[in-house]
């Protein structure tokens, strides 16, 4: 018993995203053990009680239980969903300022706790936020990751798969960049079963070029129609980070457009942003660099200075 190598996660903020990243991780039954820690301890207990209860229908039994930042000393992976959230016409951006000061508090506490492994932020503005736990832990840039475009990247997949009336599964598209309003769609490199949705294009009249922009500008603003809706988007963003936790504990070498320090790479130097990246165990293992367009080169570059830009004043 003693040999075997549990994996656990701790969970900071159990607001909308938090429990229902919780609820999606112990119905896939990927991790052993499960802390919540809030800063409303009813709510954090609230949940592991609701979710403790559900146990008995999981695939695997996890672990539910309340904690306090001490926990954080053996846990494999930290994912922070703490912060204020985006209002009605409020962007990602309006938030950094509220984030960054609550950032600094619960990354300091964590780092206290002696942890020593993999931070994977959510909370928006999630490029800015990814870099704030970079800085306050002093960990290296691999074990500090965002959730970053991976949900965009699902919602094009989704939207390109109902367009072209295929699985999303078998859709391969990316989106790069801020996971905010100056995200791109990489069409150039989007394919769908190996044939490029550019050819797909030409050799059907069904489809046209024109359509592949405003199908962009429904993933991009995606967020603001759901809030519109329901007033908070939670369950994409939970799976994403679901989706990223079973890539870093089964080592998979999966490639994911989390947020990623870019060192060089892309022609951008100091700065998180969404980019395809291998995932496995010891967090990032690489960043895979796509031979974008002229048009995409110019809207990374944008949007990577966009982000440059909000860093500037509060890391300088
Ligand atoms: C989302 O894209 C608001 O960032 C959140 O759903």
């Amino acid at each position: 018993m003693a040999n075997i190598k549990l994996n656990r996660v701790a969970l900071i903020g159990t607001g909308f995203v938090g429990s229902s990243y919780a609820f999606s991780l112990i119905n896939q039954g990927i991790v052993d053990e499960l802390i919540l820690i809030d800063l409303n301890e009813e709510k954090a207990n609230g949940d592991v009680m609701d979710l403790n209860h559900g146990k008995v229908f999981a695939p695997q039994p996890t672990h539910v239980r309340f904690g306090t930042y001490e926990d954080c000393h053996n846990v494999d992976i930290v994912v922070i969903c703490a912060g204020a959230n985006q209002k009605p016409g409020e962007t990602r951006l309006d938030l950094v300022e509220k984030n960054v000061n609550i950032f600094k508090g619960i990354v300091e506490q964590v780092m206290g706790s002696g942890f020593d492994g993999i931070f994977l932020v959510a909370t928006n503005p999630v490029d800015i936020l990814t870099y704030a736990t970079w800085k306050f832990s002093g960990l290296p840039k691999e074990r500090v990751i965002g959730s970053g475009t991976t949900l965009d990247t699902a919602r094009f997949r989704f939207m390109l798969g109902e367009y072209f009336n295929v699985s999303p599964s078998n859709v391969h598209a990316y989106i790069i960049g801020e996971h905010g309003d100056s995200e791109l769609p990489v069409y150039s490199l989007a394919d769908i079963g190996g044939v490029p949705i550019m050819k797909m294009i030409e050799r059907n009249d069904q489809y046209k070029i024109e359509d592949l922009q405003p199908l962009f500008e429904n993933v991009r603003d995606a967020a603001y129609h759901i809030i519109k809706g329901k007033g908070a988007t939670y369950y994409g963003i939970a799976m994403a980070l679901v989706r990223i936790t079973k890539a870093i504990l089964n080592n998979e070498n999966a490639i994911l457009t989390v947020s990623a320090h870019l060192d060089g790479q892309y022609n951008q130097k100091d700065v998180y942003i969404g980019v395809p990246t291998i995932i496995n165990r010891e967090g990032i293992r690489e960043i895979v660099e796509l031979e974008l367009n002229e048009e995409e080169s110019v809207a990374f570059h944008k949007s990577a200075h966009i982000l440059k830009d909000i860093l500037a004043p509060h890391f300088k």
